[in-house]
């Protein structure tokens, strides 16, 4: 039932040839070098992760040392800390410093971008990935962002490399909740899906930027079979979570699966939602939505209200916690009956629910398992059974079942889900 993105062909920058770098410039490089850090003793894969030593880059850093035999190159662009082990080095580096970063990517197997916000990241990386032939996961969360990375897909076909943006938990883990319920499916109507998010959810000041970067503008969303432009935060629903969220309100949000799921699968609808907790914080990114748009389209407001966001969630997170709930519906038909298809996920740590959708899908690319040339979102390049093992692989369970709706319209109407109100 997979239906593929359009995939406009890509054009490639220019990049500096990095055989004729100088060493000296790089002394860093060098001694790296030296010391053979492409592959270890034991002939080790080495993962770069980009923003390595941001909070979404150590969880990501974490599942690797625990599900793999990795070296892995943690990146920042100042020295965070001295935590360096065998397995796990620390280096410097500025996205801006192409020499340094196609030389890290050269020399590396797998690289996982992690350093955000994305929505003013060029496609650089995943450029000089296909160009080394490295394969590329990110965790990637702006819409444009995306657009911009599909337009490699023919590049990175050719070159046999393996690149899946939007991994994580949101987007990431939900995409394959969306696939496994299209798949249960004899014919698609309708994909419902919503997340609520304690606090910060233990990620970095960059989420806040993100989240207030995502309310700037109204957004296309697929409804009724065509595009429409809805504003971010409206529409609100109620929608029961697993525990401890129980019944929560979620909003229009604009996310990479807006756009991806309706590229994805032949559904009518794709409805994606999100919501906070406590409640008091979607209040007030509903008021902030209102804002005029010469303050919140102004970048330092932006900044401010990261930073006030960030210090508030680090009081509220002693009390609410920083998990994250999802829920996918999916409508449409199984033998002959109308119903959806339901599936729910929950963590109490986001970052750390983050780090392992992404660590899950590093692993199989580094078995060999996953292999699957071209630039493609979660739901089009992982397999459900693949999704199931390595979920299961780190203790992490799915709760799923089918409601039959029977000949009630109501609930299969685009407004109207019998998961709310
Ligand atoms: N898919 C998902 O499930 C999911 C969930 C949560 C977050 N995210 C995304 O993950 C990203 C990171 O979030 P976070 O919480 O980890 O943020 P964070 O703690 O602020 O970390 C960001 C990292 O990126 C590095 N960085 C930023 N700009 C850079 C540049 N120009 N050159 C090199 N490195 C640079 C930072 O280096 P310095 O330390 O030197 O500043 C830092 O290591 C965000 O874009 C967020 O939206 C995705």
């Amino acid at each position: 039932m997979l239906r593929s993105l359009d995939r406009s062909k890509g054009r490639f920058g220019s990049v500096e040839d990095i055989t004729k770098s100088q060493p000296e410039q790089h002394p860093h490089l060098a001694m790296e070098r030296d010391q053979g850090m492409k592959r270890d003793r034991d002939d080790r894969p080495q993962v770069l992760i980009l923003g390595g030593q941001g909070r979404i880059g150590q969880s990501v850093a974490a599942d690797l040392l625990r599900h793999t035999r990795a070296q892995l190159l943690l990146t920042s662009r100042t020295q965070q800390s001295d935590r360096q082990s065998e397995q796990m080095r620390l280096v410097t580096v500025d996205l801006a410093d192409h020499l340094t970063l196609r030389r890290l990517i050269a020399e590396s197997q797998l690289v996982i971008h992690c350093a955000g916000p994305f929505r003013y990241r060029d496609t650089r990386v995943l450029e000089f990935c296909i160009e080394c032939g490295v394969n590329y996961l990110d965790v990637s969360d702006d819409r444009t962002f995306t657009q911009r990375a599909m337009q490699h897909q023919a590049a990175a076909t050719d070159a046999g490399v393996t690149a899946i943006v939007n991994t994580g938990v949101f987007p990431g883990i939900s995409n394959s909740l969306v696939r496994l319920g299209v798949e249960q499916l004899d014919q698609l109507d309708r994909i419902h899906l919503s997340y609520v998010v304690a606090g910060s959810g233990g990620a970095g000041k960059t989420v806040m930027r993100t989240t207030f970067l995502g309310l700037q503008h109204p957004f296309t969303v697929f409804r009724g079979g065509e595009w429409q432009t809805v504003r971010p935060y409206t529409e609100p629903e109620q929608v029961e979570f697993p525990p401890p969220y129980g019944r929560s309100t979620v909003y229009w949000f604009d996310m990479p699966e807006t756009l991806t799921l309706a590229h994805s699968f032949p559904a009518q609808t794709v409805i994606t939602k999100f919501g906070s907790v406590p409640s008091l914080y979607n209040y007030l990114t509903w008021l902030t939505a209102r804002f005029p748009a010469s303050v919140i389209q102004d970048s330092r407001s932006v900044e401010f209200l990261a930073t006030v966001s960030h210090r508030m969630t680090q009081i509220s997170d002693r009390l609410t916690g920083i998990g994250v709930a999802m829920r996918a519906a999916v409508y449409g038909e199984k033998r002959g009956q109308k119903g959806y298809y339901w599936a729910t996920f929950s963590h109490p740590n986001t970052a750390v629910a983050a780090g392992q959708g992404t660590g899950s899908i590093a692993q199989s690319l580094l078995s060999g398992t996953l292999h699957h040339p071209g630039v493609w979102a979660v739901e089009q390049a992982l397999p459900t059974i693949l999704f199931q093992q390595t979920l299961q692989e780190r203790g992490l369970a799915i709760h799923q079942g089918w409601q039959p709706v029977g000949e009630n319209p109501r609930a299969l109407q685009d407004s109207a889900d019998p998961l709310s109100n």
